[in-house]
């Protein structure tokens, strides 16, 4: 009964990405700063987190309106007590056309080899999970919790055997930390089946202390994959999509792939928000418009008051119908943001 969806920039709405909870067992130090995520921040009380059942009212309302993607985020997703459930429930949506979503799920990895089955049986498709080294020593530093690499490689190995995927493996770089690790990422994920996406470090929260000289452009990321593993561009998969695919090719310069493909997500040097179709729920019910965004508008005051499905329906479509966001955009054209002075929200609050 609903017409498509646009906002003030003409973008559909089709990606929802639920933070699931504000907490994480990891401290990465572009993320939850240790000094900043200490024992005494903090997080939510469990009476503001938005229900498994508040979650799924609200998720259908979003599917009525345009969304054909759900992702499950953190902190860490897995730390939710029986997510599982919670999947399960997702699973059972579907869009107006009568088709399933695509659900899938971001984690760190290190709680999957544990819960990839149940994931699975659950109704997730697919899962993409966080690992920036390969070296176990870099890869303690930087989840800075001294977690060992090879628990989390056992827990891709599991998500793969049981059938979640295609696994996407996404690796944030900061220079002079793990840009040693681009290279042996790629040639050991090259050829195997998963996806590995190489992000640009970002200015997202205000606590990580971000510095543009410690990000390395996705263009220098390409030029040191090229030097060892030739590759070729590859067409987006989707409107909207946030990484550029670049696919490995054979000896006579084409696309093989059986080697498959490579990512690189440039949110820093090339801005993706002419097309950004993705919305953000947060652990209390909060709806941001963008990974920048000051302020959430608040849906759990909607659900917990007399709001039928029908007025939960409408706020949404007119909260997108208002959007106007292009945080990226603004950022590398260098125009002043007015909201500098704004509190921005927390990725481990907001989810990636
Ligand atoms: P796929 O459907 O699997 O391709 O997922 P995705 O790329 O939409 O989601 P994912 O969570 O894997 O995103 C990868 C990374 O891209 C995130 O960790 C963020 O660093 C970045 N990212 C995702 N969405 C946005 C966005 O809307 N804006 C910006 N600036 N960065 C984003
Ligand atoms: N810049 C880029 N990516 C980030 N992520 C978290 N913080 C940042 C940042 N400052 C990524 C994580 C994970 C996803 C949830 O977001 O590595 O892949
Ligand atoms: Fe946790 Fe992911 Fe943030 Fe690292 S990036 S602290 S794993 S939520
Ligand atoms: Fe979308 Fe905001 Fe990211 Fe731009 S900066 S792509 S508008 S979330």
């Amino acid at each position: 009964a609903h017409g498509e969806l646009a906002d003030q920039r003409g973008r559909a709405l089709r990606d929802l990405r639920i933070s699931v909870t504000d907490k994480c067992n990891f401290r990465c130090n572009y993320c939850m700063p240790k000094e900043i995520f200490d024992k005494d921040y903090a997080y939510l009380p469990h009476s503001a987190l938005l229900s498994f059942e508040e979650i799924t009212r609200l998720a259908r309302q979003f599917v009525a309106r345009g969304v054909q993607k759900i992702r499950l985020t953190g902190g860490e997703p897995l730390l939710r007590k029986h997510v599982e459930r919670l999947v399960e429930q997702l699973a059972s949506l579907r869009t107006p056309e009568g088709k399933s979503l695509d659900l899938t799920l971001t984690t760190n990895g290190s709680l999957l080899a544990k819960k990839a089955r149940a994931l699975k049986d659950a109704g997730l498709q697919r899962v993409t999970v966080s690992l920036d080294a390969l070296d176990d020593t870099v890869f303690r530093q930087m989840n800075d919790v001294d977690f060992p690499v090879g628990d989390v490689l056992q827990g891709i190995e599991a998500a793969r055997s049981v059938g979640l995927g295609p696994i996407k493996i996404n690796m944030v770089v900061k220079r002079g930390t793990n840009d040693h690790q681009i290279l042996p990422m790629a040639k050991f994920f090259r050829g195997g089946g998963l996806i590995l996406r190489i992000i640009e470090y970002m200015d997202v929260g205000a606590t990580n202390g971000w510095r543009m000289d410690e990000v390395l452009p996705s263009a220098d990321v390409i030029a040191r994959l090229q030097t060892e593993l030739p590759l070729v561009p590859l067409q987006a998969s989707q409107p909207g999509e946030t990484a550029q695919r670049w696919g490995y090719a054979d000896a006579h310069g084409r696309f093989d792939p059986s080697l498959g493909e490579v990512g690189v997500i440039s949110s820093v040097t090339q801005a993706f928000c002419s097309d950004c179709n993705r919305a953000r729920l947060s652990t209390e019910g909060q709806l941001y418009l963008c990974l920048f965004a000051g302020l959430g508008y608040d849906l759990r005051s909607l659900l917990r008051g007399n709001a039928t499905d029908a007025d939960l329906a409408n706020a949404i479509g007119h909260i997108w119908q208002g959007r106007s966001d292009r945080y990226s955009e603004l950022r590398s054209a260098q125009v002043p943001d007015t909201g500098a002075a704004r509190k921005r929200v927390e990725m481990s609050y907001i989810g990636g």
